[in-house]
Parts: structure tokens; sequence; C-alpha cells
């Protein structure tokens, strides 16, 4: 026997073609539903059917609008029949990963790739909890109809709102993208006060109601610092579970670096990006290597990698805005998945990758209580340790303060965000994003 499960909201806006065509059919009298009390409020209330197998069917009832609709979305709100289930034996138990600015470009490229198995592997079926605004849920809607018609066996649920609590509900995976980029004219505290508190209310959400060992990484701008806000309100989600995406910048300084030396960028390794994800931070080329050899042995113009090189990565986010007129998509969402993938298999030996995470603890005398990006391994199981065996000189030291410094500000600038009193921002005045030139 099947079970279908349909959501409440099932309107007109939120039906295509396909769901049109149930609803125009009747209700077999061997089947049996059960609707419970629907109120004006109670968006989350469900109609469950069972059925018996290929006849799955819509109830005929019109319910009022809703402002979001989290629960399923079209063909997803078919549950697989059980054959095809017995033939999927092998596959691992379903993981719930939600994403929020589901319906942005980063998004697009993310979501295919992730519903395809590229991330999660062959053998594990997903379902994707897609976060918009009330601006972007027809946008998302339109995601959610190119995923139906993908077709992809893996995909097992997919669900889309507007309200975190309910997107973020048992999320084992969260990828918040989401963010408002900075208008013309805005101040970047602003930027991080209007941010900020998008990532506190989703912090708040992840504490209620995702899975208690969820791992959270954050691509909103800017990332460290939204990354420290959201967790300060996840008080009940372990810190070391929040990332900051500075992977971007890892595999921006592999390009680099391979194009200078001349190699192909598989040969380069032990990258680490250190800081906040912006114009402060360094991308590390005094430990890194090609092909097993120390980079600077290798690139023997230290200025060069002091200054073009060091500033190339910082600034390649920037420069790829006034090519595009946008920021990175396909990149961002490229590296998201490698720092997904970085903490579900084992990391290369003697390699380690770069990831912000929370500072507490760190063996290399950073500051505690920021995000801050460092090099990590893992042994697949979602975890990671701080990388000890890496080497510092005076340049590398006087560079990661003035990051420390800058993510040091930012945080005073969040006090009020953060539950650490009254927000006092002295941010340096040349603190900018990869994308502010
Ligand atoms: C990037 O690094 O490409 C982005 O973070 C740039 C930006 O500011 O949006």
């Amino acid at each position: 026997m099947a079970v279908a499960e349909l959501n409440s909201a099932f309107t007109k806006t939120h039906l295509h073609s396909s769901q049109l065509s149930f609803l125009s059919r009747s209700v077999p009298k061997h089947q049996h539903c059960d609707f419970p009390t629907l109120h004006r409020t109670q968006q989350r209330a469900r109609i469950s059917c069972s059925v018996t197998q290929n006849q799955v069917q819509a109830p005929a009832v019109q319910i009022q609008e809703p402002k979001s609709k989290s629960d399923c979305y079209g063909v997803f709100c078919l549950t697989y029949d059980l054959k095809a289930e017995e033939e999927t034996k092998s596959w691992k138990k379903l993981i719930n990963i939600a994403v929020s600015g589901a319906a942005g470009m980063i998004s697009n490229h993310l979501l295919f790739k992730l519903a395809s198995g590229e991330v999660f592997g062959p053998d594990q079926p997903i379902a994707l909890k897609l976060l918009g605004s009330e601006r972007s849920l027809q946008a998302l809607e339109g995601v959610a109809m190119e995923l139906e018609d993908s077709l992809f066996p893996l995909l097992r649920e997919v669900s889309i709102g507007i309200d975190p609590y309910e997107v973020f509900q048992d999320a084992e995976w969260a990828l918040l993208i989401g963010a408002k980029p900075r208008g013309p004219g805005m101040e970047r505290a602003d930027l991080l006060d209007i941010n900020g508190q998008i990532f506190a209310e989703q912090g708040r959400a992840l504490n209620a109601v995702a899975s208690r060992n969820v791992k959270v990484i954050v691509v909103g701008n800017p990332c460290n610092t939204n990354a420290l806000i959201c967790m300060k309100n996840a008080p009940n989600i372990p810190a070391k579970n929040f990332h900051a995406l500075t992977r971007l910048d890892e595999n921006r300084a592999k390009c680099q670096l391979a194009l200078k030396a001349g190699v192909f960028y598989d040969k380069v390794s032990n990258v680490t990006i250190w800081g906040n994800h912006s114009t402060t931070q360094v991308p590390d080329f005094l430990n890194a290597k090609i092909d097993g050899m120390p980079v600077i042995d290798v690139i023997k113009d230290r200025k060069w990698l002091e200054e073009e090189f060091t500033e190339k990565v910082q600034k390649r986010g920037g420069v790829l805005i006034q090519k595009w007129g946008r920021s990175s998509a396909a990149s961002t969402a490229v590296s998201i998945v490698d720092a997904i993938r970085a903490l579900i298999t084992p990391t290369p030996k003697g390699d380690w990758f770069s990831t912000g995470v929370y500072t507490d603890g760190n063996p290399y005398g950073i500051a505690e209580g920021i995000v801050f990006s460092m090099p990590c391994r893992s042994n697949g199981d979602g975890d990671y340790v701080l990388v000890k065996d890496v080497i510092f000189d005076d340049y590398l030291r006087n560079r990661i303060a003035k990051t420390e410094a800058e993510l040091l500000a930012e945080k005073r600038c969040v006090a009020h965000l953060t539950g650490e009193g009254i927000a006092v921002c002295d941010l340096p005045g040349d603190t900018m994003l990869p994308g502010e030139m």
C-alpha cells in the first residue's frame, strides 16, 4: 500500500497540470482519508490518505491561500511506491537538506548537484527543504517544478516555504545562502545588521526544529559574522557544527598557484585561507604545496606571492562581479559541494581543507569567540579537527592579525545580535567583501 500525504496548502496557485488532473478525479470508496480540522492559521495541517498502490489521488477541497507551503511540493507529495523501495534496499536512510536563498543563482546550480547524487553519493536519497522569501515564493515554485521535471531518482522529497521554523524541521544540513547584497550607499554596519537579523532568526529556528547535530554552512555575506550570529542564536547545536564558506577562496588560490607554476591545479595541496571571507583574508602560500613541495620552493618570487597572488585571491569575487554584473554563482555552488564533501569523506593523507569555524580552543593563538577560516581535516563523519602542524613567519602572523582584528570589529558591531551586549561599530575603513572594490 502506498501513502500519499497532501498538504492542506494545495490551492490553485500551487498546482500545475499533473496535480490538477488529480483534483478532477473522485475519491474511490476503498480509500480512507482523514481530514484534520483546519484552522485558518494552521498552515501545516496535512491531509493523509491511505490508498492502494498506484491509486494516489488528491482530495477535492479548496483551502485558503497559504502564506507558506513547506510540507511537500507537487510530485514529491506522493510517497514513492514500496516496490521501488524494495529495489533500493541498499540505499542509506533519507537525509534532510535545508537550503535558504533557494530561488537564487547559487542555489540554481547547487540544488541540481545535490539532487543528482554528486554530493552525498549515489546511494543517498535526499529531501530538499527550500527556504525563500515572500518575494521569491513564485520563483521557488519554478525551482521545484524544474526539480520535478528532472526525475532524479535520489530526490525523494521537496518542500518549499518562507518560514524557517517550518522549513528547517529535522534538517541535517542547512546551507544558508540567502542574504541581502550591499546596496548603493549602504554602510557595511547596516549590511551586518540587516543580514545579521536574518541569521539570528535562522539560528533560532535551527535551534528549535533542526536535527540536534545539524551541520550549518553559511554562504550569505558577511559569512563569517553571519555564521557567528547564527551559532550564538542556536545554543543547543554544537558550536563546531557552524561553518562559514571559505572553500571558494581556497579553490581560487589553488587556481592562481597552478597558473603561476605552470601545473594543473590537482598538483596544488595544503592551501589554507586564514580569517575572514573579505579582502583581508590570507591565502597561505607558506604552508601550501605544489606536487608535494613547498610552494615557496617552486614559485621563487616572494614579492608575487605576497602581493599579486594574495590580492588576486582577495579580490577575485569583485573582478568577477565586474565581468558578470553579478556575484559568482556556479563556482560558489561548486565550492559548497567541495565544502560538504570535505566533511563527509576522509581528507586525503597529508592534505587539509579550509573552512571558517569557531575559534574557541584553536592552537594558533587566534582570538577566541569568532568564526575564522583555518586548516582542517576530517575522517568523513561530518566532523573535523584543526591541523596542528602548520608553520608561521612574521608576514603570515601580521596578515592573520589584520583579518583577526577585522572579525573582532565585526563581532563588536553585532553584539546586539549575539547576546553579548550593546553593539559598537568601529569597523576598519578598508573592510570589504570580496565583491566590494
Ligand atoms: C565572492 O567571493 O565571489 C562573493 O562573496 C562576492 C560577493 O561579495 O558577493
